[in-house]
């Protein structure tokens, strides 16, 4: 597997991500967003990967899995978990194993489990980091980003009902 990853996130100032299974906000912008990095591909003839744990995938409303034009992996510890539309696996690199040449990128799309599992890993290429700029209630955390993720560049600024938020891309620093 030599496909680049990245981690895809919302967080707020805290870094909180989630609250009682769900996203604490309704952001439109930044769902549009998510869609257009995790679906757009420079070559047309292939798809890039989705990988996210078993509660994010449920926490996605039925109508809208698997997230369309996107290979979906879930991650589930459970041999019997039945799912529909997305493929299963028991590990991050198992999952990142099935990536074959029709997969350019590979895009770990959370929760909080699957980013503290991710964000240290030898693979990572970077972080789409959606920085939303207030404090919501929330009872799951992004991790630190690691220094060595020090390469930002700011994609933009959006401004929506009361919230402000930018979307921010990290790089780790070629050595
Ligand atoms: N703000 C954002 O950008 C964002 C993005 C995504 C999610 N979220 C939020 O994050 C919260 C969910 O996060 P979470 O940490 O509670 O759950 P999660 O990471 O989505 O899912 C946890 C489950 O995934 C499976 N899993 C995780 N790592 C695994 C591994 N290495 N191998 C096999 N299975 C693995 C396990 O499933 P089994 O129990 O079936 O074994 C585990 O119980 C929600 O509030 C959601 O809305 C926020």
């Amino acid at each position: 597997m030599n496909k680049p990853v990245y981690i895809i996130v919302a967080a707020d100032e805290k870094n909180g991500i989630g609250i009682d299974s769900k996203m604490p906000w309704n952001l439109k912008d930044d769902m549009r967003f998510f869609k257009e990095i995790t679906t757009k591909t420079k070559d047309p003839q292939k798809k890039n990967m989705v990988i996210m744990g078993r509660t994010t995938w449920e926490s996605i409303p039925a109508n809208y899995r698997p997230l369309e034009n996107r290979i979906n992996i879930v991650l589930t510890g459970n041999p019997d978990y039945q799912i529909e539309g997305a493929r299963k696996s028991s590990s991050i690199h198992d999952a990142l194993d099935q990536a074959d040449d029709s997969i350019e990128t590979c895009f770990i799309i959370g929760g909080g489990s699957v980013y503290h599992q991710a964000i240290n890993a030898p693979f990572l290429t970077g972080i789409y980091l959606t920085r939303i700029k207030k404090q919501f209630n929330c009872d799951t955390f992004f991790p630190d980003i690691p220094d060595k993720f020090s390469r930002i560049t700011p994609l933009g600024e959006v401004e929506e009902e009361d919230v402000s938020y930018e979307y921010l891309l990290y790089e780790r620093e070629k050595v």
